[in-house]
C-alpha cells in the first residue's frame, strides 16, 4: 500500500520549532511515511523565532474565517525531502512563545490563532489545486481542522474527497476557550452541542475535532486504554464514541539524531560494543554541571517540562534522602513551574559536588544528559508515549519509570532473577515508591555490575525507529478514507 497525499499541520516542528515530543514526531514521522511510497509535507506557523532557510511561495493568500478574510503569505523550506510551508501572519505569530508568554500564561487569542493555521492549510491545498487524500493532524492547535473538512462545503474544490486524522499526544491540553470564539472560527452555533464543540458552556477545541476527525489516535496503547477508562481529562466517552476509529499508534523516534554512534551534539560516540565513549560523556557530564568527577558513583539524568504532569514533585521529595544515603549524583534539566525550578536550583547550591541543575532549554545539554547518564528518572504521573525513556535505552541510560501509559509499553522491568529487563518500574505515584526504585537501581550499580551490564546490553538493542508506526498510521489513513 503506498501512494497516498498526507499534509501534516502541527503547531511545532524539529528542527524548525520545538516545545516537546510533538516537534520531534512531526519532525521524524512524515520522512517514514513518505519513505512507504506516500507524498508528505508539513504545514506549520511562521513563528519568530524560526531561522531556517526558506523563501516565499504564495502570497498573498485570503484565508476566510468567520465572516472576515485574513490575509497571510506562505513560505517554504524543507527537512531532507519533505517540504515544509509556513504561514505568516504577523499579528498571530509573530511572538517568541508559542502558545503562552513568559509568565506562562495562555495568550488570549489562541483559539483564533490555531483556528486560523487549520483554516490557511486548506486554503493553502484550495489556492494550489492540490488534493490531499488526508490531512493528519496534531493535538487541539489543528483539532479544527477536522471540522473545517466536515462542515464547510469544499465541493468543486481540490478538496471535495480529502479526509483528515486527528492524533492526540496529550489529553491534558483541550484548547478550552470562550465560545463566542466560534463566531471569528466559522464553525455554526448548531455545532456548540454536547457532542460536539460545547464542554460546560465552553468552547473545547479537542472535543470537537475528536467528533469531527474520522479517525483519532494516540500515542501508546496502554494510554489509550487509560483515556478511555478515566483519565481522559473528561473526554473519555467522546473517545469511546468512535469505536474502532481510536486507538493507540506508538510513537517511534529518530535514530540519526538519537544515537550514540550518530550523536553529533556529544564529545564521545559509542556503541555497545565499545562503551569507552559513553564514560568520557559521563565525565564531560559531571564537569558541565560542576560535579565531583568520580567514575564509581551512579549518576541520575532527568530531562523534561516541570508540570505536574511530569512528577517532578515526588522526585523533589526524594533528592535529600537520595544524596544523604547514597553516594549518587544527579543532574536536571527543564523549565516551567517556578517553584519547581527554585527548589532545584536550591539543591544544587546545597548539594554542588553531586546535584546539578539547568533551569532553561538546551538541546546539546539535552543529547549530553542522555549520553552521559547512567539512569534516566521518569516520574510521570501519566505519560501518552514519552521519547526520552526511548532515547535513553539506545544510550544505554536505564530508564526509571514509572508504570503509565508509553513508559509502561516501552520499558521492561529488570528481573533479579535472570537479568532481564531494560530499566526500572515503579507503579504508585509517591515518593516512596519512586525512592525505594532510585535506592534499586543504586544497589544494582554497586552489587550487581554483571546484571548492569546485560540490561544496558538489552536497552541498547532494542528498536524503537519510526518504521512500524509509519505502517501503522498507513493504515490508520486507509481508514479515514473509507
Ligand atoms: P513531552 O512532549 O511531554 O514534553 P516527551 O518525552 O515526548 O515529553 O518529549 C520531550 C522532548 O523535549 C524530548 O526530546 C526532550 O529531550 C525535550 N526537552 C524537554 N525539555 C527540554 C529542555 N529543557 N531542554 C532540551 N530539551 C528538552
Ligand atoms: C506529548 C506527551 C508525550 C509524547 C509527546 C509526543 O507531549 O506528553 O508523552 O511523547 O507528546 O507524542
Amino acid at each position: 500500500m503506498s501512494g497516498l497525499k498526507i499534509v501534516m499541520v502541527s503547531s511545532e516542528m524539529t528542527p524548525f520549532v520545538k516545545t516537546g515530543g510533538l516537534a520531534d514526531v512531526v519532525g521524524a514521522l512524515p520522512a517514514a511515511i513518505a519513505e512507504r511510497g506516500n507524498e508528505v509535507c508539513v504545514i506549520l506557523p511562521k513563528y519568530a523565532d524560526i531561522k531556517a532557510p526558506m523563501e516565499l511561495y504564495h502570497s498573498p493568500m485570503g484565508v476566510w474565517m468567520g465572516g472576515v478574510q485574513e490575509w497571510c503569505s506562505v513560505y517554504r523550506s524543507r527537512l531532507g525531502d519533505i517540504p515544509v510551508y509556513l504561514i505568516e501572519h504577523d499579528n498571530f505569530f509573530n511572538r517568541h512563545g508559542l502558545y503562552h508568554d513568559t509568565n506562562m500564561t495562555d495568550y488570549e487569542d489562541n483559539p483564533r490563532r490555531f483556528a486560523f493555521l487549520a483554516r490557511a492549510a486548506l486554503q493553502l491545498c484550495v489556492d494550489k489545486n492540490y488534493s490531499p487524500h488526508i490531512f493528519h493532524v496534531h493535538d487541539w492547535q489543528t483539532a479544527m481542522l477536522p471540522a473545517y473538512l466536515a462542515t464547510w462545503d469544499w465541493s468543486g474544490t481540490s478538496l471535495a474527497y480529502s479526509s483528515s486524522l486527528l492524533t492526540i499526544h496529550n489529553m491534558a491540553y483541550q484548547g478550552k476557550y470562550h465560545k463566542n470564539n466560534l463566531n471569528y472560527m466559522g464553525i455554526g452555533w448548531e455545532h456548540f452541542t454536547y457532542d460536539k464543540f460545547e464542554d460546560h458552556d465552553g468552547l473545547n477545541m479537542l472535543k470537537g475535532g475528536i467528533h469531527f476527525a474520522p479517525v483519532v489516535n494516540t500515542v501508546s496503547p496502554t494510554y489509550a486504554r487509560e483515556i478511555t477508562s478515566g483519565q481522559g481529562y473528561g473526554l473519555d466517552s467522546s473517545l469511546l464514541s468512535k469505536g474502532h476509529r481510536f486507538g493507540g499508534i506508538l510513537n517511534g523516534v529518530d535514530y540519526n539524531v538519537w544515537s550514540p554512534e550518530a550523536d553529533n551534539l556529544i564529545p564521545y560516540n559509542f556503541s555497545k560494543e565499545n562503551m569507552d565513549g559513553k564514560w568520557g560523556c559521563k565525565m564531560a557530564l559531571q564537569d558541565t554541571f560542576g560535579l565531583d568527577r568520580n567514575p564509581n558513583e551512579p549518576l541520575f539524568g532527568v530531562v523534561g517540562r516541570f508540570t505536574s504532569q511530569k512528577g517532578y514533585n515526588i522526585l523533589a521529595s526524594t533528592i535529600e534522602p537520595l544524596m544523604h544515603r547514597s553516594g549518587a549524583q544527579m543532574v536536571i534539566l527543564g523549565s516551567g513551574d517556578k517553584d519547581l525550578e527554585g527548589f532545584y536550583n536550591h539543591m544544587a547550591q546545597k548539594y554542588p559536588n553531586r546535584f546539578g541543575c539547568h533551569v532553561g532549554f538546551s538541546e546539546s545539554l539535552a543529547h549530553l544528559i542522555e549520553a552521559g547518564s547512567d539512569f534516566f528518572v521518569m516520574p510521570s504521573l501519566f505519560e501518552p508515549c514519552g521519547l526520552n525513556q526511548i532515547y535513553s535505552l539506545k544510550y544505554g541510560t536505564l530508564p526509571i519509570v514509572r508504570a503509565t501509559g508509553g513508559l509502561n509499553d516501552t520499558v521492561a522491568n529488570y528481573d533479579p532473577e535472570t537479568g532481564n529487563g531494560t530499566g526500572f518500574k515503579f507503579y504508585d505515584f509517591t515518593p516512596e515508591a519512586l525512592f525505594g526504585t532510585l535506592a534499586w537501581a543504586v544497589n544494582t550499580y554497586h552489587g550487581r555490575p554483571d546484571h548492569m551490564q546485560q540490561l544496558r546490553w538489552n536497552a541498547m538493542s532494542s528498536w524503537f525507529g519510526w518504521n512500524m508506526s509509519a505502517e501503522q498510521y498507513e493504515h490508520a489513513y486507509y481508514l479515514a478514507l473509507q
